[in-house]
Parts: C-alpha cells; structure tokens; sequence
C-alpha cells in the first residue's frame, strides 16, 4: 500500500514536471543599465537571455519568468575593426564601477545566476581592471555560479588570470581563421602579432589557471571553404560555438549604419557545408542566424520601445526595466542553451 501511494506520489510528480516543462516556462528578459541620466546613447546595455530554470512544484509563476543569464554589454567601445561586427561604437560611455555592480546586484536579486561580459572589447577599459573587479564582485559578492567573457583575446596578459582567474568560470575568445590572411581580409588581425598564437597562449593559462576555455568563430565569405577541424582540436576548448554571419539594421547593415558588413554574408547552404565539414569536432555547437539575430533584436526592439529611454534598472528597478517577450524554448534546448555553466560542476581534465 505505501510502496504503491510513494508511486503515486511520484507519478503525480513526473507528470507535474512534464506539465510544467510543456508550459511556457521561459521568457526572455531584456534591459539596460543606466547611461539615462548622461543622455548618451546605447552604450552600456545589458541583454538579459532566457535560461532553463528547474520548474518544481513549489515554484510560483512569476519565479519562472526571473531573468537567470544575463548578457552584459558594459561598453562598445573597441577600436577594432571587424568588418563583419554588429557592435558599433556608437558610444564609449562606461557605467561608473560603483553603478554598474548596483545594477548587477539588482539583477542577482532579482535571479541571476549566469554572467555573460561582451562589448565591445571588455579589457579595453581600464586595461581590463575594470572587468577583472566586476567579475571578482559577481563571483565573491553575489556567489553567481556561472560567470563568463567574450574577448577578442589580444589584450589579456597573464598578470589578468593570476588577479581574476579564480573567479572566472569560461572565458570564450573569438576566432574565426587559422590563416593569418584570411584574419587580415576579415579585418581581425593586429599588426605583427599572431592572433593564433596569442590564442594558444591564452588556451594555455586557462589549463593554468583554471578557467573553462571556449572558442568563437564567425563563418562568413572569407572563411567559409576553411576546414578548422585540426586546429579545433588541438586547442581542444570545451565548446566551439560557430555563427553565421548576421546582418542587423541600422548596426552593421542600411542606410545609416556605421559598418557595411554585406559581403561578408553566407547563404544558409553554405553555412551547412562548414559545419558537415566540422562533423569530427565534437565540441562544435552551431549558433543559427534565425537565434542570434532574434535575441539581438528583440533586445534592440525592446530597448528602443520602451515609452521612457532614460528609464534604467538602477532607477525603477529588474522588474520595472525588463521587457517580457516570448520564448521557443524547443529552439533554445535544440540548440545547446542547457549545459554545466559552473567550473564547480565541470568534470574536466586540467
Ligand atoms: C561583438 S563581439 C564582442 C566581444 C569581443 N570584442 C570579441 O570580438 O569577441 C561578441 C561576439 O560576436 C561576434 N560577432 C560580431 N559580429 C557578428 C556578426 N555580424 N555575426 C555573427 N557574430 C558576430 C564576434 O565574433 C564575437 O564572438
Ligand atoms: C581586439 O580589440 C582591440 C581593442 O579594440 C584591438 O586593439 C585589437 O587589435 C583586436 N584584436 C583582434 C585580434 O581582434
Ligand atoms: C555572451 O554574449 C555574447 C554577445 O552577446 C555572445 O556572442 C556569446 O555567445 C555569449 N557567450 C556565452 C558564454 O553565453
Ligand atoms: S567583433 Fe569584437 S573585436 Fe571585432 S569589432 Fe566587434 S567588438 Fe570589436
């Protein structure tokens, strides 16, 4: 009888789990922080993306649609040229230390449990103290368990990871040729120094110290016939995620954006080509354009509907700033967007 009413009681469960996982247990959250008060433009914006959240029981409603991964955008600057890039430096304005870990804060409260820094350059600012300081606050402060960077990867020293390394969890370093000239065409190249080199560097103090470490490519006309398997493997990230080119209005496409980035586009076809060429990489996870272009522009939509632009976080509030919008959550788990976020919970071999 017990044995049976445990079942019961666990089948009831289950079948809760499966309603709940059917429901519409995500949205997606999108906000900015707080260049209102200078007037400057969209310079320091935070993209808040749907993550799973556990859905039990207990949850209430409005526990499921908290912002659990937030994007942080704190500056666009970068004085770099991709010619493919969709972050323009419109503005260089950079949220005061102080104001920025407020906002961050409010977000935590508010649910957030993964940090993404990007930009821009995120290590352009105070030579990357000001990055370092924010990823130190996110993970001894708010005990965040997943907190992560996008960089180019030309401006990180050792010095860097000895600081800050211990509170990084992924660092994901962009790199989309091992042809020093196709990085040339593509506009990612730095002079005299090896960009590829730089990249097994930087491999290597993330096995130093510790940090997950994961690779960014951008497949676009320059790059497309290349075949990066070996070099993909050799550096052996814990995820490769490889992009199509994408087009946004206004940024890096139309009449008034400041980069002209149509002839780096690639038809669909062509994008599956690389990636059935790349079917040996077992890290690989490809980025479609439909995901990407639609978290940026309901990101971009969202910002740019809102009734009071100067409105920012630090002034209303998480739940006054964000923005609801649907979520496919079928689209994201189809994509890879469930995976061990924590270096805590990652079963690697250092
Ligand atoms: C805008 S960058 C910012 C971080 C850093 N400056 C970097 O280059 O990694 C963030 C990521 O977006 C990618 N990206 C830029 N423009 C893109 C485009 N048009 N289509 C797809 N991905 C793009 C970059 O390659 C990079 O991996
Ligand atoms: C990365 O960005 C910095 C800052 O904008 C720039 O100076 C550097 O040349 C870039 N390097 C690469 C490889 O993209
Ligand atoms: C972080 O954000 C950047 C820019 O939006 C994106 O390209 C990248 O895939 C994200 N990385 C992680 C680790 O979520
Ligand atoms: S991809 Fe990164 S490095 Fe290149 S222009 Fe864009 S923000 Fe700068």
């Amino acid at each position: 009888m017990r044995l049976s009413a445990a079942i019961a009681s666990q089948m009831r469960l289950l079948m809760q789990l499966l309603a709940d996982a059917l429901r519409v247990a995500f949205a997606s959250f999108f906000s900015k922080v707080g260049y209102g008060r200078t007037g400057a433009g969209a310079g320091t914006a935070l993209s808040v993306t749907p993550v799973e959240r556990k859905v039990d029981e207990g949850r209430a409603q409005n526990e499921m649609t908290t912002p659990t991964s937030v994007n942080y955008h704190f500056t666009r600057q970068c004085n770099y040229k991709c010619g493919f890039c969709f972050h323009t430096a419109k503005t260089s304005f950079v949220l005061p230390l102080d104001e920025a870990k407020r906002g961050l804060k409010l977000l935590k409260e508010s649910g957030m449990e993964k940090i993404n820094f990007s930009g821009g350059e995120p290590f352009l600012h105070d030579k990357g103290d000001f990055l370092g300081k924010l990823v130190q606050y996110c993970k001894q402060d708010l005990r965040l368990p997943s907190v992560s960077i996008v960089s180019n990867g030309s401006m990180i020293k050792e010095k860097w990871f000895q600081k800050y390394g211990d509170d990084l969890d992924i660092l994901a370093i962009s790199c989309d040729s091992f042809d020093e000239a196709t990085n040339q065409l593509i506009g990612r190249a730095q002079g005299r120094k090896s960009h590829i080199d730089n990249l097994h560097k930087i491999c290597s103090w993330c096995q130093q110290y510790r940090v997950a470490f994961k690779i960014n490519s951008v497949i676009n006309t320059f790059n497309v016939d290349e075949d990066m398997a070996e070099n993909i493997l050799q550096l052996n990230p814990v995820r490769w995620k490889v992009f199509q080119c994408l087009l946004i209005d206004g940024e890096n496409a139309g009449e008034k954006a400041l980069r002209e980035a149509e002839r780096f586009v690639i038809s669909e076809q062509m994008f599956q080509e690389f990636l059935e060429r790349h079917i040996g990489v077992p890290c690989l996870v490809p980025e479609s354009n439909e995901k990407v272009r639609d978290e940026i522009m309901r990101f971009l939509d969202c910002r740019e509907g809102r009734k009071d632009p100067s409105k920012s976080i630090l002034d209303v509030g998480v739940k006054e700033a964000i923005c609801f919008s649907g979520f496919d959550e079928k689209m994201f788990l189809k994509r890879g967007g469930k995976y061990v976020w924590s270096k805590a919970d990652m079963k690697m071999e250092w």
